[in-house]
């Protein structure tokens, strides 16, 4: 059985990933200060010593390099911080990958074509850095990742949305900036299928072909809890960043439109799936 390591496997997305994944492979998640499952790792993403040295004992086929500040107003505001989580934490990751003779699969952001801002800019720097891991690496981009993750609580969009349902609180969303959403079940498909067949050396977009909103989203998934959605606009000039379905398709991976991923999130939901 092929081993994987995912850094950053308590976050939101990690989170997914070390579910999902751990039913096909052997995995083992690292965490920085949540320790969100008993088994998990501690690895601080900006010591080095400490990442080796985890790396090397688990030896690990492939590393899934999750760990990311994704928050851009946070970036901006920290830009020192970002470049240090964002860029120097992935040069560490592959420069041990490849001591150790591991594959990297890094978690970039559609953010990362033609940045605009300080988060595009560190995931575009950290791919860079990817493509120095010497046993094969991948790049994905994902957009606004919505799915429900074992990790409910961290601050991030989707699980707003839970929060709505849980509160029963109206909602209001932003209706002007547009992008393809991500499902995060898509994700874990792809990861899987990527190593299974050993795909290595590709940068790869995972989103649905579709233009949505926050509201869009907002509205389409709480409307099965009964919650209103009431629409704003911000005036969000985020610029829209179209990606096609080409490399999915190149690849035969997955594909997913719009309508079939919110049934998905609507049953994730619906049955509990991971939630406590
Ligand atoms: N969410 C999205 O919509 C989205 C979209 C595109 C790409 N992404 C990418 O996906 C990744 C995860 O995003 P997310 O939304 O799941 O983020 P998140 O829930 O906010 O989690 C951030 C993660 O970074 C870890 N971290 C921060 N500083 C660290 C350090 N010094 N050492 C080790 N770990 C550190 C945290 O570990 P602890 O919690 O253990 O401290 C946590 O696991 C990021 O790389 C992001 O760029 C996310």
């Amino acid at each position: 059985m092929k081993k994987i390591l995912i850094t950053g496997a308590s976050s939101y997305v990690g989170a997914r990933l070390y579910n999902d994944l751990k039913k096909d492979f052997a995995v083992t998640g690292t965490y920085n200060t949540n320790k969100l499952f008993e088994e998990f790792l501690r690895m601080d993403i900006t010591d080095y010593n400490g990442i080796y040295k985890t790396i090397n004992s688990v030896s690990p086929d492939v590393i899934l390099h999750v760990v990311g500040n994704p928050n851009a107003r946070w970036c901006e505001a920290n830009p020192k911080e970002a470049v240090k989580i964002n860029e120097d934490g992935t040069r560490n990751v592959v420069n041990a990958a490849n001591q150790t003779g591991a594959k990297v699969i890094y978690m970039s952001s559609v953010a990362a074509i033609n940045p605009v801002n300080i988060y595009g800019e560190t995931k575009l720097a950290g791919e860079t850095f990817a493509k120095d891991a010497k046993a094969g690496y991948i790049i994905l981009r994902p957009s606004l990742i919505i799915g429900l993750s074992p990790n409910t609580s961290n601050d991030r969009p989707f699980n707003r949305l839970l929060r709505n349902i849980d509160e029963k609180t109206p909602a209001v969303y932003d209706t002007s900036w547009k992008f393809q959403p991500t499902w995060i079940g898509h994700i874990s498909e792809i990861v899987g299928t990527l190593i299974k067949t050993d795909t290595f050396y590709e940068t790869i977009s995972i989103t649905v072909p579709e233009l949505k909103s926050r509201y869009d989203l907002a509205k389409d998934i709480l409307s099965h809890f009964n919650i209103p959605v009431t629409p704003k606009n911000d005036n969000d000039k985020t610029p829209v960043i179209i990606v096609d379905q080409k490399k999915l398709e190149e690849l035969s991976l997955p594909q997913y439109n719009y309508q079939d991923i919110i049934e998905k999130i609507v049953k994730e939901i619906e049955g509990g799936f991971l939630r406590s």
